[in-house]
């Protein structure tokens, strides 16, 4: 845990609370779990933190603590853009030759499925003026929050790659009453209304994030496997958001 957020325990406060833990007759101490942070795209965070964790591990043996397993949290990045990444096997690699026995989890959540998911979406209109120029999509920021949220980049690819349109570099806007309602800015592309667009690396806090802000119902889901299609889950309808709703009766 740093000390300036929310998240975890400091380290510095775990051994009295593993002792507290240890000393009450309702726990039984399993094991030390950590999660650093996310899309992290260098090894030596993790190391340093494996290091860290460990030292405090044979501090808790020292006392009579037994722990069984050590969880190293996920936040491995992914490629959104030119990132680097970490290479997976050098990282388990390091983490192996550190734990020795110990049994080890790992939470690789963006890792397994970032990339494995996009997110398409429709241009309903063109919008140009002199400074700027606006394609407003279908697709919008209670479907996919990061870039709203966090200004996350997203790569963006016309599904029809020799379509031409009106070449311009575009921000990509949804439909919802918000400045911030955005998936993608400045990017050079050629347009037209009806195109189809795919906003890459959505598998992970993509649907997971969505909403149904501005009652509006979230989008259907597509799995592919090779040149076939299965509907995994079905569009929601606006009678889906009343669904649950109830009427008081006099
Ligand atoms: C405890 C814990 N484990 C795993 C994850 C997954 O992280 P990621 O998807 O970045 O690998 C998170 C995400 O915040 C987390 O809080």
């Amino acid at each position: 845990g740093l000390k300036e957020n929310k998240f975890g325990v400091d380290i510095d406060d775990a051994i009295a609370l593993y002792e507290k833990a240890h000393n009450s007759e309702y726990i039984n101490v399993q094991g030390l779990d950590c999660h650093i942070g996310s899309q992290l795209t260098d090894v030596l965070p993790f190391i340093d933190a494996l290091d860290k964790v460990l030292e405090l591990i044979s501090k808790l043996n020292d006392r009579g603590i037994e722990i069984a397993h050590l969880d190293l949290g996920g936040g491995v990045g992914i490629r959104y853009d030119d990132e680097r990444v970490i290479d997976i096997s050098t990282y388990v690699g390091e983490m192996l030759r550190r734990v020795g026995d110990l049994e080890i989890i790992l939470e690789p959540g963006r890792a397994i499925v970032g990339n494995a998911g996009i997110f398409v979406t429709t241009v309903e209109f063109l919008k140009q003026n002199s400074d700027k120029s606006f394609a407003i999509i279908d697709g919008a920021m209670n479907d996919l929050l990061r870039p709203a949220f966090y200004g996350a980049y997203h790569n963006v690819l016309p599904v029809n790659e020799v379509a031409k349109g009106v070449d311009a570099i575009w921000d990509l806007v949804g439909p919802i009453c918000e400045t911030g309602d955005f998936l993608a800015k400045d990017r050079q592309l050629s347009l037209s209304e009806g195109d189809y667009l795919a906003v890459m690396s959505a598998g992970a806090y993509g649907f997971t994030m969505s909403s149904n802000y501005n009652s509006r119902p979230r989008v259907a889901e597509v799995m592919v496997s090779g040149d076939t299609h299965h509907l995994i889950r079905k569009r929601e309808t606006i009678q889906d958001l009343f669904n649950t709703e109830i009427l008081i009766n006099d």
